[in-house]
């Protein structure tokens, strides 16, 4: 892997001093391909990342396709229940495959028909009689290592250096009663965003800019009592709802905003879960996937619930996506190269900022 010059050329940036006096990264870091490239193995690759919930992985044969760091994987149920999960890249010319049409035991490449089998081995491979030296046993599928907490299941591309479920130690003790294995999936949407993964990251981390970006929100919120609280690998911001007539505060129960280092948000809501996962797609875009989950799929739609939460949370989206775009052209300008934090209100994204220079850093001395 090699280390982008603008951080190599003053590996001083990685110095994190305490929020007090600590200054935000550096501007190029959000629109470098160098930079974004090298984030793609330090960090992408190098951590957990969400693919799905169980609940979209119900029948034999269901499947559900992604990517990490730019490698497209694929997730499937087999008939005996199991999740198994490949590098979704056919060993023959690299192609893409799918469940073959009226089976749940096949998969078929959809460049020239190779068949396998759901473990991941070769089975059927068309007019080949006349080739030499060829083992089946040697062209299975890549496997994946997975790992599922609490109904969310997550996969890693290298050899993972902590567990998940050390990763999100404590998240479920907090969230308690609420069990997210239990929820129903009810659709995903996504949302292209013109400016880097972490700007957005940024964003979502803090609620400075509430009362500013997001003034209905802000007169629902008790803005005095928000908090965040940063653990090892995640964080969770907090704040209690005021006013009387709004979804949020209409049933009893707390609301959990939780950032998963490096790239998912677990926004908890009595009965209902909104998964987001950002994706980078260029040095300035990215894609934000939002997957929503209810414990009672039907009844919260009979009853309008679902309507207005997505509603809502798509009228906060849009207003997010406005402002990181703007900041993305901010920070591509001659004008900017550093700010500061607000210690009260920014320590979550101080918090995530602390933990992308420690990935530079460990991935530069292992470089080294
Ligand atoms: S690339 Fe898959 S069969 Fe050719
Ligand atoms: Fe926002």
């Amino acid at each position: 892997m090699s280390t982008p010059e603008t951080i190599l050329q003053n590996s001083s940036e990685l110095d994190q001093p305490p929020i007090e006096r600590a200054s935000t990264i550096p501007s190029d870091w959000y629109y470098d391909q160098e930079v974004f490239l090298f984030e793609k193995e330090c960090i992408f690759a190098n951590n957990w990342q969400y693919v799905c919930h169980t609940a979209q992985l119900q029948t034999p044969g269901d499947i559900v396709h992604t990517e990490i760091a730019g490698n497209p994987i694929l997730l499937l149920k087999t008939n005996d229940g199991e999740i198994n999960a490949f590098y979704n890249v056919c060993k023959h010319r690299g192609g893409p495959l799918a469940i073959k049409k009226g089976t749940t035991t096949v998969l078929q490449c959809q460049y020239h028909g190779w068949t396998y089998l759901t473990d991941g081995s070769l089975r059927g491979v068309p007019d080949w009689n006349l080739v030499e030296l060829f083992d089946e046993k040697d062209f299975g599928l890549e496997k994946v290592t997975i790992a599922e907490w609490d109904g969310l299941i997550f996969a890693h591309i290298n050899s993972p250096k902590q567990e998940l479920k050390s990763v999100l130690a404590k998240i479920d003790e907090r969230i308690a009663p609420v069990q997210l294995s239990k929820l129903q999936f009810y659709r995903e949407d996504v949302y292209e965003v013109n400016c880097n993964w972490k700007v957005y990251i940024d964003n979502y981390l803090e609620g400075y800019h509430i009362p500013i970006v997001h003034p209905e929100l802000a007169n629902l919120l008790d803005y005095k009592e928000y908090r965040t609280e940063p653990y090892p690998m995640y964080s969770l911001q907090y704040s209690p709802f005021k006013g009387e007539d709004t979804i949020y505060n209409s049933t009893d129960g707390e609301a959990f905003y939780y950032f998963v280092y490096p790239n998912i948000m677990l926004n908890i809501l009595p009965g209902r879960l909104q998964m987001n996962a950002v994706i980078p797609v260029s040095p300035t875009s990215c894609k934000v996937i939002f997957s929503y989950f209810y414990n009672d799929v039907k009844a919260m739609e009979k009853s309008g619930v679902i309507k207005s939460d997505l509603g809502y949370s798509d009228t906060i989206q849009q207003e997010d996506i406005e402002i990181c775009e703007a900041v993305q052209r901010g920070l591509q300008s001659k004008a900017y190269h550093k700010g500061r934090f607000s210690v009260k209100r920014e320590l979550g994204v101080y918090h995530f900022q602390s933990l992308l220079k420690e990935s530079y850093r460990s991935a530069m001395q292992e470089n080294d």
